[in-house]
């Protein structure tokens, strides 16, 4: 017993012995480029060795006001500060200028830089890692097919579809869970955007694979056998061997270069750099899952959240949507994807969802040569992060910022460097039009055919956000849909 306290006590000096010698070299390399440049780092502080300040920025996430720990250090030293997160200094960004300018800055200037666990799983040749010309052609072919009306006019009748058939299955006497129902859509319906898959044997087989998978996102980065690691980068080489039977399927069936491409895959088979191997593409159909199972369900959930707890916002919703059920079935005429995304008021409560849900709270880079943004000097080898969650939140920019109010998005425009829910410049998201797409489909078959009352449930902001209870709801089924003008 005493042995092992003596091991341990010498463990933890050698710890923290090197941790002071890291955290000291890391202050003069800092200042000896100080004395040589004379340009100065931005204000803020460093915090413990090798913690830095990551246990405050974590448990501040924890809370229901994440951005508690940015708004702290904006007000002692400005909206650009200096930290040290998640294992490296890094300049915060919490000024929309400032994070504009990085966002469109080049791989000459910063890459994209993510936790190490992260990274492990997201394999070599994932779009959200690579950085250059081939970062931008795999994000011109991903960006030109995801706003070709081919996929648009896909993605509305299988998004229909799934819809429909999962609502089909909603009972009265027993709670819906929105989170999961939006999840299994979402899913279903980028899968087949991207494989052609259909819901059957293997769908269910991916999405089991995929659940594991995406678990160890956030994980220790310890691969050894058992460990959260281990078990997600297993579930991973499952779904590449599958993916990669569907392309070698593709590939050998005559049908690339021959037809127009009918799905991501088929998309970056064809294309004819020769640059996109077997093993790149199976990595970026993996990736591009992370959203059909995360951001767009958590976008349905969120606006079905904030629309529960605002009534005036609900009506208006419903009314908009149910005219344009009767008009279409006056004309005779089925529904599509521009007469969703033409819906004014249903396109705002999605603009004030992502405005206040923060699904994505920011992005991180890292500077590959020293940088000076607006007077905010970052070394090179630094990580910035640029913090979406403090725009989107303050009140200098949005009146009451904790508000929903989607009316507040009636004449102010949404491409502005203070609304940056999906990203921008060189990396700006690809499949901003089809969340939105689904997102508005899934409220209009929602609202035009349920009422509901909303249980009591939270939202969680970390790691990733979601609600506490899955977002359960008891619905009731519209008998009558008529409308008053
Ligand atoms: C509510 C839903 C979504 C949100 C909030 C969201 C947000 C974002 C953000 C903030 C970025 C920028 C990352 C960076 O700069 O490093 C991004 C990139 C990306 N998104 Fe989305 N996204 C959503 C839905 C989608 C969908 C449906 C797709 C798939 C079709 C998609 C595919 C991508 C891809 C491929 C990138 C990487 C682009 C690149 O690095 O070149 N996203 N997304």
């Amino acid at each position: 017993m005493d042995d092992n306290i003596c091991t341990c006590s010498l463990v933890a000096t050698a710890i923290l012995l090197s941790a002071i010698i890291f955290y000291r070299k890391s202050l003069v390399r800092i200042s000896t480029y100080g004395r040589r440049s004379r340009r100065e780092l931005p204000l803020g502080t460093l915090g413990w060795p090798f913690l830095g300040e990551t246990l405050d920025f974590i448990s501040c996430a924890y809370s229901d006001r994440p951005e508690s720990f940015m708004d702290k250090r904006r007000l002692l030293y400005g909206k650009v500060f200096k930290s040290h997160i998640f294992g490296s200094p890094t300049i915060v960004s919490t000024d929309a200028e400032v994070s504009r300018i990085i966002l469109q800055s080049d791989a000459k200037t910063f890459v994209p830089s993510y936790p190490k666990s992260l990274t492990e799983l997201m394999g070599k040749s994932s779009i959200l890692l690579i950085s250059g010309n081939l970062q931008r052609r795999i994000h011109g072919l991903i960006g030109a097919f995801c706003k070709s009306p081919y996929l648009k006019s896909q993605i509305t009748l299988d998004m229909q579809k799934y819809v429909q058939e999962s609502m089909k299955g909603w009972r009265e006497d027993r709670p819906i869970y929105i989170q999961d129902e939006a999840k299994n859509i979402a899913f279903q319906v980028l899968v087949k955007a991207l494989i052609s898959l259909d819901p059957g044997l293997e769908m269910e087989f991916l999405k089991k694979q995929f659940q594991e998978f995406i678990a160890g996102l956030m994980s220790l980065p310890i691969n050894v056998p058992g460990s959260r690691l281990y078990r997600s980068l297993q579930a991973r080489k499952k779904m590449v061997k599958l993916i990669q039977r569907i392309i070698q399927a593709k590939r050998s069936s005559n049908l690339i270069n021959n037809s127009f491409p009918k799905d991501v895959a088929e998309v970056l088979l064809s294309d004819a750099s020769q640059q996109l191997t077997d093993d790149l593409i199976s990595d970026n159909i993996i990736d591009l899952m992370i959203p059909g199972e995360d951001s767009v369900p958590i976008l349905i959930t969120l606006a079905i959240k904030y629309l529960s707890d605002c009534p005036t916002a609900l009506q208006q919703l419903t009314e908009e949507n149910l005219r344009l059920k009767r008009l279409k079935e006056k004309l005779d005429e089925p529904l599509c994807w521009s007469d969703y995304l033409s819906l004014p008021f249903t396109q705002n409560v999605i603009t004030e969802t992502l405005r206040m849900g923060n699904i994505i709270i920011g992005v991180m880079r890292k500077a590959i040569n020293d940088v000076e943004i607006k007077g905010h000097f970052i070394p090179k080898g630094w990580c910035v992060f640029t913090y979406f969650r403090s725009v989107h939140l303050d009140a200098d920019v949005y009146d009451s910022p904790y508000q929903f109010n989607p009316w507040r998005w009636q004449d102010r425009d949404t491409c502005s460097c203070s609304f940056t829910p999906f990203g921008g410049g060189q990396r700006l998201c690809p499949g901003l039009d089809l969340a939105r797409l689904e997102a508005s489909i899934f409220f209009h078959y929602f609202v035009t055919q349920f009422r509901w009352v909303a249980e009591d449930d939270c939202i969680i902001n970390f790691p990733t956000v979601r609600m506490k209870n899955k977002m359960p709801v008891w619905v009731k089924k519209r008998r009558n849909v008529l409308l008053s003008a």
